[in-house]
């Protein structure tokens, strides 16, 4: 709690508590009372579509803050950013209004290739360089910052020189953008890179980090396979509060995107969120008096 107190508070609104908004709980949410505090659409679903999608996301838009999460940006792809896609995006937005609107930090694709896949970047000056730059142009676009989640990564390049908690940071200071800070991604990669995911946390800029993502992993024996098929383990819920601890009130939002459950079990999961988020973390109070508070002025923090 020290550090929270003594960092400077997240630029971002927290919105509370939310879901992933999915075809298979249209009807849920169109017809229940209020039982999460706002929904999260995949912003590709939604931007060519003038049929039922995006009559239901306006719905839901009226009773509720909505963020839109994108797949496709491409951010760090050496082709040229597509300006058509900016455009339709800047249309869903201008049209839907939505609180956040946040991409991956990652590439889905190069020389006119389309791979349908969230891959990772060469963590490196020049690939610092090209995002940042990449990122001013999308908010110029858009006319709003935008937020950029850490993938959920499986390899790591030889060639990188900065750790992925270090280059997200900076992307953020040299582009003024924020953070979606994916807890689950954080806990996965750390297993399958063999790194300190607690570590990731303290290393995070608080006041850049304007949401949290949680999901289900499946254990692949030799690896974590990252498929939102499942409630959130046991040990991401560890990591998840040790960060809310540190962070404070950030919008938090659970994803569920394959063997979907029925709703109530999806409110179930998200309540489960925010009585997490609330509780007290031991391990984040062991740490913190056991560590120096960061020191909100360090570069990269
Ligand atoms: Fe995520």
């Amino acid at each position: 709690m020290a550090d929270a107190a003594r960092m400077p508070a997240s630029d971002w609104p927290s919105l509370g508590f939310g879901a992933g908004l999915r075809a298979e709980h249209y009807a849920d949410v169109l017809s229940a009372p209020a039982q999460l505090d706002w929904f999260e659409a995949i912003t590709e679903n939604y931007m060519d579509s003038f049929g039922r999608p995006l009559h239901v996301l306006e719905s839901v838009r009226r009773d509720y803050p909505v963020a839109l999460h994108g797949v496709a940006l491409s951010i760090g792809s050496t082709d040229e950013l597509d300006r058509d896609y900016l455009d339709r995006l800047a249309a869903l937005a201008e049209r839907i209004q939505p609180a956040l609107i946040t991409d991956h930090l990652c590439w889905c694709g190069v020389d006119g290739a389309v791979l349908h896949d969230l891959l990772p970047l060469p963590y490196t000056e020049e690939a610092l360089d090209h995002v940042s730059e990449r990122v001013r142009i999308v908010q110029d676009r858009l006319k709003r910052r935008i937020l950029l989640e850490n993938p959920s990564t499986y390899i790591a390049f030889d060639h990188s020189t900065i750790d992925e908690w270090t280059f997200l940071s900076e992307v953020a200071e040299r582009s003024d953008c924020g953070i979606l800070l994916d807890v689950n991604n954080i806990y996965v990669s750390a297993r399958n890179l063999a790194f300190d995911p607690y570590a990731y946390v303290d290393a995070i800029p608080r006041r850049r980090v304007g949401q949290i993502h949680l999901a289900g992993f499946t254990d692949m024996g030799s690896y974590l396979f990252d498929t939102h098929s499942a409630p959130v383990s046991d040990d991401v819920w560890d990591l998840f509060r040790y960060t809310s601890q540190k962070l404070g009130p950030v919008s938090t939002l659970v994803e569920w995107d394959a063997e979907i459950p029925p709703f109530d079990r999806l409110v179930a999961e998200v309540d489960r969120a925010r009585r997490e988020a609330a509780a007290n973390s031991p391990s984040a109070t062991e740490r913190s008096n056991a560590e120096p508070a960061l020191d909100p002025a360090t570069p990269g923090r």
